[in-house]
């Protein structure tokens, strides 16, 4: 165990990106934060600039290390950690993205996806990937840029078609961590937990699926190569000229929720977790099995360490949580998302007000992307708090929907549930939690778990770490919130079915 390092972690989120830094214990040395633009080009599209993503990361890497005062020289590794699903191409030799990232939360291509129930291709979709098809996924973003990223408005010198490029090597296919990857080692590489969100990865066989590569039309040349998320053969090495100036072990990569599993060290089966971010992400863990959903969830790679088989998980990803409360920011009936808590405890209940915050289509367990947001309810009374306190629900409520699923379809009881993200720092909502789930919530004292998960498997790569069940002994309580006898739900989550229920099948052509 070497004294005086640290393993550093790239936390790369929808809003914005975070550069954390870890000792051997698990505690926090140095953070630093960058918010990014969103762009919606359209109704229901989302898009984020990579340049700025990765001129971000730079930055709140200087940023965090200079704070502390610590030389990048004294990093062991770095681990990444990202937005899932988010797709991008750019070009091999320039490095530069050859048009904006398609981000997670964009439904433009939900046309594509009913076409998929007509041609008879979801069940063959389900059973290789574990996924529901849905717009969510890269694979019909990869198609769509594919197919419209045009060559003379990008003004390229060859005005050759983008999609004979990416078969010739020329374009590269990435999510977010191969984008990040890629700047940092120079080498193309995703890691399993981020190739299972593609839609374009078998699961069970471990490889790209030369049958949905041919229906999404994505030359596998284009493709990075799939490694474990903790890799001893690492990803590569930071490049000592460049920005950081030292060669440091790109070691271990995670989807941000499967990187909340690990930092919350749900490493055995059974093991839970929920994230609250921009969505919320429950994930159970369940071992070497693949489990399959009747329920609306998702099979799903956990994680994966050298030499270790892959450990399964199942998802409920709820689309929109946190940013139901940014969306009260936006339309200014809250001056800041700290505000929620003491605007919704202002007031003794919704007074019958149900907001669906269907903003881009319902995911697990209903997966509708026609679904928008709604607010049912309301009368001339109605107040500003009510709405907030809606909102604050609706969060507990998605979560009793996955909650619901998961123990139908893994036949277990959840009677605890570890949670983590920005969200959980607000009491109130994680008492709502509590009372509206009916378990216990338990919140650890590194509510930034994402960023923790990825140092961990950098970490244990490098041999900074040696034994992940000592991991546990770094995860300690900060509170736990019981259900509230007295605050009963009954007859509510009824009623906030009956809201869903509107919601959907919402947007039409
Ligand atoms: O699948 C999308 C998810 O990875 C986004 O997470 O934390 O940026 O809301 P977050």
């Amino acid at each position: 165990m070497s004294e005086g390092t640290y393993v550093g972690a790239i936390d790369q989120g929808t809003t914005g990106t975070r550069f954390m830094v870890f000792d051997h214990g698990g505690g926090v040395v140095a953070s630093a934060y960058e918010k990014h633009e969103q762009y919606y080009p359209e109704p229901g599209w989302v898009e984020h600039d990579p340049m700025e993503i990765w001129e971000n990361t730079k930055s709140v890497i200087a940023d965090a290390l200079d704070s502390a005062g610590i030389d990048a020289t004294r990093l062991d590794a770095i681990g990444v950690t990202n937005q899932r699903e988010t797709t991008l191409f750019w070009d091999a030799d320039t490095h530069r993205p050859i048009m904006r990232a398609i981000v997670w939360q964009d439904r433009r291509t939900t046309d594509r996806i009913e076409g998929l129930e007509t041609n008879g291709k979801a069940e063959t979709i389900q059973a290789k990937t574990g996924l529901e098809p849905d717009a969510y996924f890269s694979a019909t973003k990869a198609e769509w840029i594919l197919d419209n990223a045009d060559p003379i408005k990008l003004q390229r010198s060859r005005p050759q078609d983008i999609r004979e490029r990416a078969a010739d090597g020329e374009v590269r296919f990435g999510t977010i961590d191969s984008w990040l990857i890629e700047n940092l080692t120079g080498n193309h590489i995703t890691d399993v937990t981020n190739a299972s969100r593609t839609m374009l990865f078998n699961i069970h066989e471990m490889d790209w699926d030369d049958e949905l590569l041919e229906e999404f039309r994505v030359p596998r040349a284009a493709l990075p190569e799939v490694r474990p998320s903790s890799d001893e053969n690492l990803y590569g090495t930071t490049d000592a000229d460049g920005f950081l100036g030292a060669e440091i072990p790109v070691a271990g990569a995670l989807g941000d929720q499967q990187a909340a599993l690990f930092g919350q060290t749900c490493f055995d089966p059974g093991d839970a977790k929920n994230t609250y971010g921009t969505g919320s992400f429950f994930l159970l863990n369940t071992g070497e099995e693949a489990v399959e959903s009747d329920h609306g969830l998702l099979t799903t790679i956990g994680f994966q360490r050298s030499g270790e088989p892959v450990q399964y998980a199942l998802e409920g990803s709820i689309f929109v949580t946190g940013a139901a409360i940014e969306w009260l920011e936006d339309v200014e009936l809250l001056d800041n998302a700290m505000e929620s808590e003491t605007v919704a405890r202002s007031v003794d209940s919704t007074d019958g007000v149900y907001l669906v915050p269907a903003f881009t289509g319902l995911g697990a367990p209903h997966w509708d992307g026609r679904a928008r947001g709604t607010i049912v309810g309301m009368t001339r009374g109605t107040e500003r708090a009510h709405i907030v306190r809606a909102a604050l629900e609706s969060i507990a409520y998605q979560t009793r929907d996955v909650a619901e699923a998961m123990e139908a379809d893994a036949g277990i009881d959840i009677s605890s549930l570890q949670v983590d993200g920005g969200a959980v720092k607000n009491n109130f909502l994680c008492q709502l939690q509590a009372n509206i789930v009916g378990t216990d919530i338990v919140r650890p004292e590194v509510d930034e778990t994402t960023a923790l998960g990825s140092a961990y498997a950098a970490g244990l790569a490098v041999g900074y770490w040696d034994d992940p069940e000592k991991l546990r002994d770094n995860w300690r309580i900060d509170r736990e919130f019981t259900p509230d006898e007295d605050a009963s739900v009954d007859g509510r989550y009824e009623r906030w079915s009956e809201a869903v229920e509107r919601s959907r099948d919402w947007a039409r052509e």
